[in-house]
């Protein structure tokens, strides 16, 4: 008799009853994957500085945990909006008209358990299997994976170095030519810290307008990380008509420091948002009351915490983009948001790391040998569509950050 297979040593008779096919497409993020891997070395004792995860790694003002707490003291014991409670969908209004995105009634906005998740919702709301859904390579891991799990297709739109990883007009008119059912944006980028310029947003805007068949998702959850006076532009800005099929994500999670408190945003057409809420009545039900008091307290009180960390973020992307200059060979566009800049770094593939003796045929080769050798942990590019390139995330405590990029530095002179 084959030994039980629960607790219950309950005999196993047949075989185990297949997974959905879906399971078979999800995978766990590559992001995680290199994460871990720093983790588990750090717990062996080694000294390991970690570029890798993007979190924004400051915690929100005081006036958050104090409105966390007053709520505890009024917790109605009930369930709450599926939609999320009228308080915070009117701070988070209040927020969005801040960045001209005006005009927009509590019937156009839903809260989620982060932006993740409202994608998520807003893949099985806009995508049958089989649709198509473009967007432009390096892109954030996720789209690819939830896009997957739908069993969409997907169509890339490759966006290397060379063009400042952005993408062009002519571009978007070709793509949005193939009739894609969803067209999706990351402004400010995550993994390239890239920020289109007003006249870019204006120009991509123009060909939209030409092209009415297609959702458009703009994932611009880095809207408040933007730096040398850039600022942050929408396509609504320019052509405010497309509010009709444009569907604007926002979270807490970067601006404010608080990634783990999951809350996440949409404001779009009614009709969509009323899918998405729909969505959340049959999972999430809604947001807890705690969450909710804290994400009112963010959005609502002062702003001085995401101001500095804004500020800091700037110097920091200075100090990386420094030390990446020194380096020859390496192609680095300059990243104007966000937290992350991404370094080309194919010059270097075919190479031997001289003192390890490791060879660095790709991206991968390259990150695992710098997390070894030298105990630095990046991002693979290949986790965002683009291996000739690798992440670093720069949210480190700011002593961390030279002697990282001193031993960045020192790897790639190790490189014979
Ligand atoms: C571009 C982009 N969109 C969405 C998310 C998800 O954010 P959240 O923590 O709100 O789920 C991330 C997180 O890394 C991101 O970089």
């Amino acid at each position: 008799m084959p030994r039980g297979y629960n607790s219950l040593n309950l005999p196993r008779v047949n075989p185990m009853p297949l997974l959905a096919k879906r399971v078979g497409r999800a995978k766990p993020s590559a992001i995680m994957v290199v994460a871990d891997k720093a983790k588990r070395l750090k717990a062996e004792g080694r000294d390991i500085i970690s570029f890798s995860i993007g979190v924004p790694n400051f915690l929100p003002g005081q006036h958050v945990y104090d409105a966390v707490r007053e709520s505890l003291n009024k917790d109605s014991g009930q369930y709450g909006s599926n939609r999320g409670a009228d308080a915070l969908l009117d701070a988070f209004l209040k927020h969005i008209e801040a960045i001209g995105l005006a005009g927009y009634g509590r019937a156009n906005v839903v809260t989620g358990v982060g932006a993740k998740h409202v994608i998520y919702n807003l893949a099985e709301v806009l995508l049958d299997e089989g649709d198509t859904i473009a967007f432009p390579t390096p892109y954030w891991t996720s789209y690819l994976d939830i896009a997957e799990i739908v069993n969409a297709k997907i169509d890339l739109l490759s966006c290397p170095s060379g063009q400042n990883y952005k993408l062009t007009p002519a571009q978007l008119d070709a793509a949005l030519a193939r009739k894609p059912k969803v067209f999706l944006f990351n402004n400010p980028s995550n993994p390239t810290g890239m920020v289109y310029s007003a006249d870019e947003i204006s120009a991509l805007a123009d060909v939209l307008i030409r092209h009415p068949d297609n959702w458009i998702i703009a994932d611009d959850i880095y809207n408040r990380m933007v730096f040398d006076g850039v600022g942050y532009h929408n396509f609504v800005h320019f052509r405010p008509e497309l509010r009709e099929r444009m569907i604007f994500i926002d979270s807490l999670s970067k601006t404010y420091g608080m990634p783990g408190w999951r809350v996440g945003f949409m404001a779009g057409p009614e009709a969509v948002a009323k899918a998405v809420v729909t969505m959340n009545s049959n999972h999430i039900t809604n947001l807890p009351e705690v969450t909710t008091a804290a994400a009112i307290a963010a959005l609502s009180g002062p702003q001085d915490v995401p101001a500095a960390k804004n500020l800091e973020f700037q110097a920091k992307r200075d100090q990386v983009l420094s030390v990446l200059a020194e380096i020859p060979g390496i192609v680095c566009p300059r990243p104007q948001g966000a937290f992350y800049v991404f370094p080309d770094v194919s010059a270097y593939y075919g190479r031997t790391h001289g003192p390890s003796g490791a060879s660095i045929a790709n991206d991968i080769d390259l990150c695992n040998a710098l997390l070894e050798v030298k105990g630095v942990a990046c991002v693979p590019g290949s986790a965002f569509g683009e291996p000739r390139a690798l992440r670093i995330s720069y949210t480190c405590p700011t002593p961390q950050l030279a002697p990282g990029m001193q031993r960045i530095k020192e790897f790639f002179s190790e490189l014979r």
